[in-house]
């Protein structure tokens, strides 16, 4: 399929957003069916970007029982990631917890739990949505991942972002934000906008886990998902 210029791309994601707000309204006299945002789905976001045939499972298996950093001696389970493969909005953290290493899951723990609820805010739900984290093993004592931790891990999250082509990238804390942006500046400065990598827009914003600690600035983290909430076009 040819790439269709960008304000073509646009029109259809808005038309696309359109209908299913029309057919969540109830409206009759328009067709909203699945079918037809499926095939709007696929008109607007054209698989021109991601490695040809590269597919989810695909990076699972080259990962297969990953040795490529000192992170794989002490994991239980690779956390890989969940959600929809085709998501508009992913959500990165900065690595698997306790819990997740246990189940195998991302943000599953109590700041998954927060996470869940934040999402669940937003009037969407987790399999709507993609989550995952830069390192895919626990960090022991869940210390910050050193630099050729991230080194060998990061293509499968590059590799990942490409396939899913999300519109939106939420960098959750300062260490996912800081690796995606490739900045080393502090979170407090990087959220609340949109920074752009590769034409996919990023918001950065606190950590649920920080949030556990500073529940004050839930709101702030609000002001940032109401942003990413107004850009995909959801009802606030
Ligand atoms: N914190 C993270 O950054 N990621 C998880 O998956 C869980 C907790
Ligand atoms: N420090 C972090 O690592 N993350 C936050 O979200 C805030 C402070």
């Amino acid at each position: 399929m040819m790439p269709l210029p960008a304000t073509i791309d646009d029109t259809l994601l808005s038309l696309r957003h359109s209908l299913q707000l029309i057919a969540r309204w109830g409206c009759r006299g328009f067709e909203c069916s699945p079918e037809t945002l499926e095939i709007l789905e696929q008109w607007s976001r054209p698989a021109v970007h991601a490695k040809k045939q590269d597919t989810l499972a695909q990076i699972r298996s080259e990962m297969g029982e990953c040795r490529r950093c000192g992170l794989s001696a002490q994991r239980t389970h690779i956390v890989f990631g969940e959600g929809a493969p085709r998501a508009d909005l992913v959500f990165v953290g900065e690595g698997p917890g306790f819990e997740e290493d246990r189940s195998g899951r991302p943000f599953v723990g109590p700041a998954g739990q927060l996470l869940t609820r934040i999402i669940e805010a937003m009037h969407l739900t987790r399999e709507q949505v993609y989550i995952c984290n830069v390192v895919k093993c626990r960090p022991p004592g869940n210390r910050n991942p050193e630099t050729d931790e991230i080194k060998a891990c990061r293509p499968f999250l590059q590799r990942q972002l490409a396939v899913i082509r999300p519109k939106v990238i939420c960098a959750l804390g300062t260490f996912a934000a800081q690796v995606l942006l490739d900045s080393t500046q502090p979170i407090s400065q990087l959220r609340g906008r949109f920074h752009d990598i590769n034409g996919i827009k990023v918001m950065p914003t606190f950590h649920p886990s920080y949030l556990l600690r500073n529940p004050d600035r839930k709101r702030d983290v609000w002001e940032d998902m109401k942003k990413i909430m107004l850009l995909l076009r959801l009802p606030l």
